[in-house]
C-alpha cells in the first residue's frame, strides 16, 4: 500500500429519478439569486434546458442569461467572452447542462468570474487558483466525462491548438445532479462513446501510479456498472433503470480518476483531438486496448483483478489465474467490435479520419501531455508514435 495519499470529493451529488427537483433547494444552501445557465444547442433543442427551468418552478431564482452555442471543442476565447457576460448581467453562480465541453467550459467561467481574471490561459496548469469559487451546479446530459466532480478541465487554446489543463480541487462542482432524464434522448453513438472515456477513466484510475485504495472502489463499482449495462443501452436507450447506472457509474469514475488520475490513453487521446479533431470519446475507445499492451508488464496485476467487475464472476472463475489479465484486453476488443457493429463507432484512426501526415503531430503532442506523468510506465516519443501506427490501421 501506499505511504501516503490523498483522496477528496466535495461535490455534492443528487442522484435518482426525480434528482432536477431537488435544485432549488441547493441554490437557496448557496444563496444563489441570479444564475446564469451554460449549455449547447443540440441540448437546448432536445428540450433539456426546458426541462431543468421546469423542474425549477418553485425556485426564488432569475436565470439572468442562457448561453446556448457552447461548440463542441470549447476554447479559451469562449470562456471569456462568456465570463464578460457573466460579469454585465451580475450573476451570481453558474448551472452548466451539457457534456464535457460545456461542463469544462462553466469551470473555466468560473476561475475568470471568481479571480476576476480577463484571459483563461493564465490560469492553466496545476493548483493556480488559491481559493473557493463561485457556486457552481453541473448537471451531465452524457454519461462519460466525470467532469461534474473532476478537479479538473480540459480546455483548447486557439493559437496553440493545444489543450489546456487546469486542475485545482476548486475546481469540483459544488453538486453534480444525476438524473436519467438528461440522458434518455442521448443517440446509440454518443451512448457508446462517451461510456467509453468512463471506461477508459475507470480502467485508468486504477492501473495508474497515483491510484490508492479509494480511487480503486470507485474505479471497480464503475467498470461492472459500465460493463453491465453498456451493450443493452446502445440497443434500447429508453431504458430509465440503466440509464441511471451508467450515469452514476460515469460520475464514479470521474471521482476515481480525479484523485489517481489517468494515464496514456489520455495522453493519446488529447494529442489526437488537437491534431486532427476526432472525438475525446473515439479516441478512447480506439487507443484503450493498445494501451493496455503496451503498459501490460506494469499492470497484469491490476487487469487480472479487474476481469471480475468487466467480465462478471462465471468468465472470472472459468479462467486460469495466468490468463486474466490477457483475457481482460480481449473483452475489451470484444467490446469495441460489439459496439462498432451497433453504432459504428470507429475502431481504428483511419476509420476515425486521421490523415497519416498527421500521425508523427499526435505522437508529438502525446509525449508532452500532463495526463503522461502518472502512466505507469514512460513513455517515449518513437513508442508513442509505435502505438499510434497500430491504432491507425
Ligand atoms: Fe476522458
Amino acid at each position: 500500500m501506499k505511504e501516503y495519499f490523498e483522496f477528496q470529493n466535495k461535490t455534492k451529488i443528487l442522484a435518482g429519478k426525480k434528482a432536477l427537483e431537488n435544485l432549488p433547494s441547493e441554490f437557496d444552501n448557496f444563496r444563489v439569486k441570479r444564475p446564469i445557465i451554460l449549455t449547447d444547442r443540440g441540448v437546448n433543442k432536445a428540450g433539456l434546458v426546458d426541462k431543468v427551468i421546469k423542474a425549477c418552478g418553485g425556485a426564488d431564482v432569475i436565470f439572468s442569461a442562457i448561453i446556448d452555442d457552447i461548440p463542441q471543442d470549447s476554447s479559451t476565447e469562449e470562456v471569456n467572452k462568456i465570463a464578460e457576460i457573466y460579469n454585465e448581467k451580475k450573476c451570481d453562480g453558474i448551472i452548466a447542462i451539457g457534456g464535457g465541453s460545456v461542463i469544462d467550459t462553466a469551470k473555466g467561467v468560473n476561475i475568470l468570474v471568481s479571480e476576476k481574471g480577463k484571459d483563461l490561459k493564465e490560469f492553466a496548469g496545476a493548483e493556480r487558483l488559491k481559493r473557493p469559487l463561485r457556486p457552481l451546479f453541473v448537471i451531465p446530459t452524457t454519461a462519460g466525462t466525470g467532469s461534474e466532480v473532476t478537479a479538473v478541465a480540459v480546455i483548447k487554446d486557439d493559437k496553440s491548438a493545444t489543450k489546456l489543463l487546469f486542475t485545482s480541487r476548486y475546481l469540483m462542482p459544488d453538486v453534480a445532479v444525476i438524473d436519467p432524464r438528461m440522458t434518455i434522448t442521448l443517440p446509440a453513438y454518443l451512448t457508446a462513446l462517451t461510456a467509453m472515456d468512463a471506461l477508459t477513466h475507470a480502467i485508468e484510475a486504477y492501473t495508474c501510479l497515483q491510484k490508492n485504495l479509494f480511487s480503486d472502489v470507485y474505479a471497480w463499482k464503475a467498470i461492472e456498472l459500465i460493463s453491465k449495462n453498456i451493450v443493452e443501452l446502445v440497443k434500447n436507450g429508453k431504458d430509465k433503470e440503466k440509464r441511471l447506472e451508467m450515469a452514476i457509474a460515469a460520475t464514479m469514475a470521474g471521482v476515481a480518476f480525479s484523485n489517481s488520475m489517468v494515464g496514456l490513453v489520455h495522453s493519446l487521446g488529447h494529442a489526437a483531438g488537437a491534431v486532427a479533431k476526432i472525438p475525446h470519446g473515439v479516441a478512447m475507445n480506439i487507443f484503450l486496448p493498445h494501451v493496455l499492451k503496451f503498459n501490460y508488464e506494469e499492470i497484469k496485476e491490476e487487469l487480472k483483478e479487474l476481469l471480475l467487475p468487466l467480465a462478471g464472476e462465471e468468465i472470472y472463475v472459468k479462467t486460469n489465474e495466468k490468463e486474466r489479465a490477457r483475457k481482460f484486453i480481449e473483452k475489451i476488443e470484444e467490446l469495441q467490435e460489439k459496439l462498432n457493429k451497433l453504432t459504428k463507432l470507429p475502431k481504428t484512426l483511419k476509420e476515425a479520419g486521421v490523415k497519416e501526415e498527421q500521425l508523427e503531430k499526435i505522437a508529438e503532442k502525446a509525449i508532452n501531455d500532463g495526463s503522461l506523468t502518472l502512466n505507469p510506465k514512460d513513455v517515449t516519443k518513437e513508442e508513442a508514435l509505435r502505438i499510434i501506427m497500430k491504432a491507425y490501421k
